[in-house]
């Protein structure tokens, strides 16, 4: 059914990542938390994780991978008239991290917001760009995706300090220039059941207080097993329709670059979408759930890795907190 479908115009020129230099492996976190390589590895398939130092704020993440975004692209920060900031981590709860990325890039009068959907944001960030794009009033978006996890990790909670690490992706996109085509989006979200991943304190409803730190309010908590299944589920059904509803089928996916929060939850998405695991980018294993970062880094390296090949066509996939959820089809 292709009918009623809005196609986008807009492509991507660039991409770029970075990642903080310290490796954490598995074994040094099993030094400080009661946990095990062994667990982490079976569980989840993660092996390492980056973590930023004390210096390193999100904004500082973001602003190298929009850099390299940038070289690759071929242009220049002046070229920028939008960025569009996904994160769960700001600098701090405001100004955004995009009017900090804007100033350090120095691009002043660049309009410039942040928005959050946790482990979606990257995807629901193209989402937001492609309209932003296709109502011409801006020509060239900066979209980042980029995590200072370890800022909101509580070290002292195995169930969820283990599977975290910081890092920034970043993509331009255009209409004009040539690019990896947009070709459609299928983003949603299920707000019935904030507490299943969620940062208690910090905002409105629980602003910091003696009890708030006492509770460890302002750490992420996790019900791992729940978000486990609602995501495979989530992803799969974004999937289906995102392909339907441009005429395709599972079968003409050639690559799968999923949110990369558990090696488990990919091979059940392979599983029930019917598409093999061999064509699912996964890089989890080195940095971890590094939440609206993860799919740009992982874009990236696929990209670097040349077999991301001209006119193939790949599904982006991610679900978050909040329930989030999104699904992007794109023509290499
Ligand atoms: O971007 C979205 C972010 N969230 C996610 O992606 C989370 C999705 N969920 C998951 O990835 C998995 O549910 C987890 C990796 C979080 C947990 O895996 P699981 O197989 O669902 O384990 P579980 O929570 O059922 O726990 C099994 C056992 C428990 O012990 P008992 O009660 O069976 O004795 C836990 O206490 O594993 C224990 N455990 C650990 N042991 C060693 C939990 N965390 C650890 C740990 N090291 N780090």
């Amino acid at each position: 059914m292709v009918d009623n479908v809005t196609k986008s115009s807009s492509k991507i020129l660039g991409v770029g990542s970075y990642l903080p230099s310290e490796v954490v492996d598995n074994l040094k976190l099993s030094e400080k938390v009661d946990t095990s390589d062994e667990w982490i590895t079976s569980r989840t398939g993660i092996k390492a994780r980056r973590i930023a130092n004390e210096k390193e704020a999100t904004s500082d993440l973001a602003v190298k991978a929009a850099q390299n975004a940038l070289i690759d692209a071929g242009l220049t920060a002046q070229d920028i008239d939008l960025i569009i900031v996904a994160t769960i981590t700001p600098d701090m709860a405001f100004p955004s991290t995009a009017c900090l990325i804007q100033h350090k890039l120095g691009i002043p009068k660049v309009a410039s917001f942040d928005i959050e959907a946790a482990c979606s944001g990257f995807l629901y960030a193209l989402d937001v760009a492609d309209g932003m794009l296709s109502s011409n009033r801006y020509k060239c978006v900066l979209v980042v995706g980029a995590e200072k996890l370890s800022s909101i990790m509580d070290w002292e909670d195995r169930t969820t300090c283990v599977l975290f690490g910081d890092g920034a992706g970043a993509a331009i996109l255009s209409n004009a220039g040539s690019g990896s085509q947009l070709i459609g989006f299928k983003s949603g979200a299920d707000g019935s059941n904030p507490n299943l991943l969620y940062q208690p304190a910090g905002g409105s409803l629980l602003p910091a207080s003696q009890d708030s730190l006492s509770s460890r309010g302002h750490f992420l908590k996790m019900n791992g097993r729940e978000i486990f299944k609602s995501a495979v589920r989530v992803m799969e059904r974004a999937s289906r329709e995102l392909l339907e509803a441009h005429g395709f089928t599972e079968n003409d996916v050639d690559h799968v670059i999923p949110h990369q929060a558990n090696a488990r939850i990919v091979e059940s998405l392979s599983q029930r979408l019917e598409i093999p695991l061999g064509k699912f980018f996964c890089n989890l294993d080195k940095y971890g759930n590094t939440s609206a970062a993860s799919i740009p880094i992982a874009l990236d390296e696929a990209r670097k890795s040349l077999i991301l090949k001209k006119g193939q066509l790949g599904l982006f996939v991610a679900f978050g907190a909040g329930l989030t959820w999104s699904a992007v089809l794109v023509r290499f």
